[in-house]
């Protein structure tokens, strides 16, 4: 599955892959971080695309167009807050990761790009919340051809260090 995962560290929001996830809040209604900058490079459709979807809980995921992003789709997915790890946050993290990643399959979309989902305002600590990432998408790729390629996009050099790692360590 290796060679179907990169990891670069770059602004998600210059992605030019078919679709890119956004760590949403449950409301879909925008936010700060990764949330705030991918609203702010779509444009206002964006938003009102969002108004029609109903929110989503968290561990799911639902997808609009990219509009003024380079990329075509966004998946809107809400990762879980950080409450210590005793509150199902392992679970949430990698339903959503799995769930954006069925959602991306249903649409033929080849290329995706994740953020690290709760990673910044949600508190998961990057170490633990990069491993449920790694072997969440290693796990859906041995079962599906769709999405063909996943890049992991890290904002800082510290979340990139800790990808890579991970990613070395993967068979
Ligand atoms: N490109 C890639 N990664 C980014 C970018 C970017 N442009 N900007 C930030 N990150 P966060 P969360 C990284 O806080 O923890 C929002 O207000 C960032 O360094 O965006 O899931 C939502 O509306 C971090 O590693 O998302 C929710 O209320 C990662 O993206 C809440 O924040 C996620 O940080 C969700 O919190």
């Amino acid at each position: 599955m290796k060679n179907r995962i990169q990891i670069v560290q770059k602004d998600i929001t210059t992605m030019a892959v078919d679709a890119i996830v956004n760590a949403a809040n449950n409301s879909l209604l925008g936010g700060g971080g990764v949330d705030g900058a991918i609203h702010r490079r779509a444009g206002k459709k964006l938003l009102a695309a969002c108004r029609t979807l109903g929110g989503c809980v968290t561990g799911n995921a639902k997808i609009t167009l990219g509009y003024n992003l380079p990329a075509s789709y966004v998946i809107h997915t809400v990762g879980p807050v950080w409450q210590g790890g005793n509150h199902g946050e392992a679970d949430l993290l990698a339903s959503a990761y799995w769930r954006s990643l069925e959602v991306a399959a249903q649409k033929g979309i080849k290329t995706i790009a994740f953020p690290a989902i709760s990673t910044g305002v949600y508190g998961y600590p990057v170490q633990d919340a990069a491993r449920i990432a790694l072997d969440t998408v290693c796990d859906f790729l041995q079962d599906h051809d769709l999405p063909q390629k996943v890049w992991f996009v890290c904002f800082s050099s510290q979340a990139l260090t800790i990808y890579r790692e991970l990613y070395d360590a993967l068979c």
